[in-house]
């Protein structure tokens, strides 16, 4: 039902259930998902391990290229892995959410997980499209998607869903959190996350995911019916 090679760009702020978002709408649409977010953290994982300082850009620049990250599409069980090692629960620690955004304020680190992405999205859009989410997709990584989107929520609904999918986590903590990560990634010189040319804002806070998914499976579903 959806065009072939069409991509779907998906920006937002941590938390704005971008994420859920984004694999509802591929898994509803029978297309594929990339989490870009997921590489930076894959990367900022490998450089913590490695002992490098992840607050000094020289460091990480210089190490940036050696690990080997793979990232599977299928938006029902998406992986992520690190010279073969599974990280996907690792990648969400505290001192990863701490450690990824100066990491992802890093040239290097975004050129080398560019041309990463694009890979990926040329080997997996083809058959089927692929919904991409992150902070640059709509802006650097596709600027030429068809449908593109923003998505938004208040700092406190996103910190109550966040807390929430971490078990229980303390909510005024997770919110600092948050924000902090917001103020780097918005703040940054290269790629900052800001609203693309001809995205589509959609704020969450008042919907619930399935309202939102609809809304978006909708956008998809038009554009693709009239390229
Ligand atoms: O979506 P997330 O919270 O898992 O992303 C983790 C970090 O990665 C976020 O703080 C900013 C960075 N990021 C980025 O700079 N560019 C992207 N396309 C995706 C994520």
């Amino acid at each position: 039902s959806v065009a072939p090679g069409l991509v779907v760009a998906v920006d937002g702020t941590s938390g704005s259930g971008k994420s859920s978002t984004s694999r509802g709408v591929a898994d509803r649409l029978g297309m594929r998902y990339l989490d870009t977010g997921a590489m930076f953290r894959a990367m900022t994982w490998w450089l913590l391990r490695a002992g490098v300082d992840v607050h000094d850009p020289t460091a990480v620049a210089a190490r940036c290229a050696e690990p080997a990250i793979v990232s599977g599409t299928d938006p029902l069980a998406p992986t992520i892995t690190v010279d073969g090692v599974d990280v996907a629960t690792a990648i969400r620690s505290d001192e990863v959410n701490a450690a990824v955004s100066p990491v992802s304020a890093v040239p290097e680190v975004r050129s080398r997980l560019l041309e990463l992405q694009r890979a990926v999205i040329a080997a997996e859009s083809a058959e089927s499209g692929i919904v991409v989410e992150g902070r640059d997709i709509g802006s650097v990584v596709v600027p030429d998607a068809p449908v593109k989107l923003y998505i938004s929520a208040d700092a406190a609904a996103r910190a109550v869903r966040r807390a929430a999918e971490q078990g229980g986590a303390d909510v005024a903590a997770t919110q600092e959190s948050l924000l902090a990560r917001d103020k780097i990634d918005s703040g940054r010189a290269t790629a900052p996350l800001t609203m693309a040319d001809g995205a589509v804002h959609i704020d969450t806070t008042p919907y619930t995911l399935d309202e939102v998914i609809g809304l978006v499976v909708a956008l998809v579903e038009d554009v693709g019916a009239h390229p």
